[in-house]
């Protein structure tokens, strides 16, 4: 039996949504009840590193582990092991074409990952997290799929993560079919399209999230009329004046859906039964302190943005950067609320720390 180990690693980005995902109309597939846009942030800041590692010499007794953030994690879940059976399939697949390869599809896999940002704390962790895991593991197979068809196996992970293969601008496109194979990332604009566009990243909290995302969506689906409403109407209408703004770099557009969007998605949280309320006071104040910023300027020069959590992610322009991130900080300045942590989508780190 050969020791030999094979080892491929990879990183992936953050993800933050301007047309939210939110519902499934599949669980099981993570097949979701709408369209959804984001912009993958910068690897610099907010990122998740992974590296997969097989070998025949691997006991078959300890199965396949991941170690997240140094610590073991439990990988026995559904959407986890659905990922790692649609990679081994793939390779199994190719070892049977090619008898020469090694059977790398019967060795237990070893996983290690690590966040540079707090898990669940409503920071996309898990759309890095399980876009690195496909990525670095079809690496290590050598299975020549394209980012669409990595999607297409991230997105059974997290959905959300099936547009962390993408950098730069990044549509999900729901599909129609009932296997799922027409729900993939399309890449709307690649980053350097929109060069000036920023993300700062305000950590109100870096507590793990109350609700998890996939119970959240479930009650919203279950309970919330609104919801209705959102994904006949709302949602295909912000997914194409968002299509629209990317391509014209319409920034004034392209802050209205994205502050719309967040606040159709947390109101058909509220609308549920019982309601769920993923943003506090800290997140309100921040809403807030991005309309005075707008008011100031006398235009639209910063968007906010929340995912199921209560952190806020702020979008302008690096020209506007003294407006945005100069108030920000100095609202802000003292205050107890947990820190800053700033990214963009170029790889230059606002400074404010
Ligand atoms: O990928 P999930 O299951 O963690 O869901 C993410 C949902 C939101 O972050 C709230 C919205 C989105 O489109 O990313």
């Amino acid at each position: 039996m050969s020791d030999k180990v094979y080892r491929a690693s990879t990183t992936a980005p953050v993800n933050i949504a301007v047309v939210k995902y939110w519902g499934k109309r599949d669980a099981k597939l993570n097949l979701p009840t709408n369209s959804s846009l984001s912009v993958t942030l910068s690897q610099a800041d907010l990122r998740t590193l992974t590296t997969a590692s097989c070998s025949a010499s691997f006991p078959a007794s300890e199965g396949d582990s991941l170690l997240l953030n140094g610590e073991p994690s439990d990988i026995s879940g559904a959407r986890t092991q659905a990922c790692l059976r649609e990679l081994r399939s793939r390779r199994a697949a190719l070892e049977a074409a090619d008898p020469s390869l090694p059977k790398l599809s019967t060795y237990p896999l070893r996983l290690v990952s690590e966040n540079n940002f707090p898990t669940a704390a409503g920071l996309a962790s898990s759309a890095a997290g399980f876009a690195a895991l496909v990525r670095a593991i079809a690496n290590l197979y050598e299975l020549p799929a394209s980012p669409s068809e990595l999607s297409l196996i991230a997105r059974q992970g997290s959905g959300s993560a099936c547009r962390s293969l993408f950098g730069g601008y990044v549509a999900w496109r729901m599909g129609d079919k009932a296997d799922g194979t027409d729900s993939m990332a399309d890449q709307v604009a690649e980053a350097s399209h929109w060069p000036d566009m920023r993300a700062l990243v305000l950590v109100v909290s870096a507590a793990k999230k109350g609700v998890s995302s996939s119970s959240g969506m479930q009650q919203t689906v279950a309970t919330s009329g609104l919801f209705r409403e959102r994904i006949a109407t709302v949602v295909p209408e912000n997914m194409a004046i968002m299509e629209k703004a990317i391509a014209e770099k319409d920034f004034e557009k392209f802050a209205e859906v994205t502050m719309r969007d967040s606040n159709s998605f947390h109101a058909t949280c509220a609308d549920t039964y019982p309601p769920i309320f993923y943003m506090n006071d800290v997140s309100r104040a921040a809403i807030r302190a991005v309309e005075a910023i707008n008011e100031k300027a006398g235009r639209t020069v910063a968007a906010y943005t929340f995912d199921a959590g209560p952190n806020a992610v702020i979008y302008y322009q690096e020209k506007d950067t003294e407006a945005v991130v100069g108030t920000f900080y100095h609202v802000l300045q003292g205050a107890d609320i947990g820190g800053w942590k700033s990214a963009d989508i170029k790889g230059l780190k606002p400074t404010i720390s």
